[in-house]
């Protein structure tokens, strides 16, 4: 499973580091940092709600 954040998507609503605080970090300004790549075992499902927690859908997974 991978994720990817758009960060030129991300307004800053830090749900995705509130519903998984382990897979989504944000910075001082409370906008997701870059990440693309493979999640890491076990974090899936943390992944998931953090991708389906973002209302401007600025996080995607394959
Ligand atoms: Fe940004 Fe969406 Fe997270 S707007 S801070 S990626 S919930």
């Amino acid at each position: 499973m991978k994720i990817t954040i758009d960060t030129t998507k991300c307004s800053g609503h830090a749900r995705c580091a509130a519903a998984a605080p382990e897979m989504f970090e944000l910075d001082d300004s409370g906008y997701a940092l870059p990440y693309a790549g493979e999640v890491p075992a076990g974090h899936e499902d943390d992944a998931r709600e953090g991708v389906l927690a973002c209302p401007e859908r600025a996080i995607t997974f394959e």
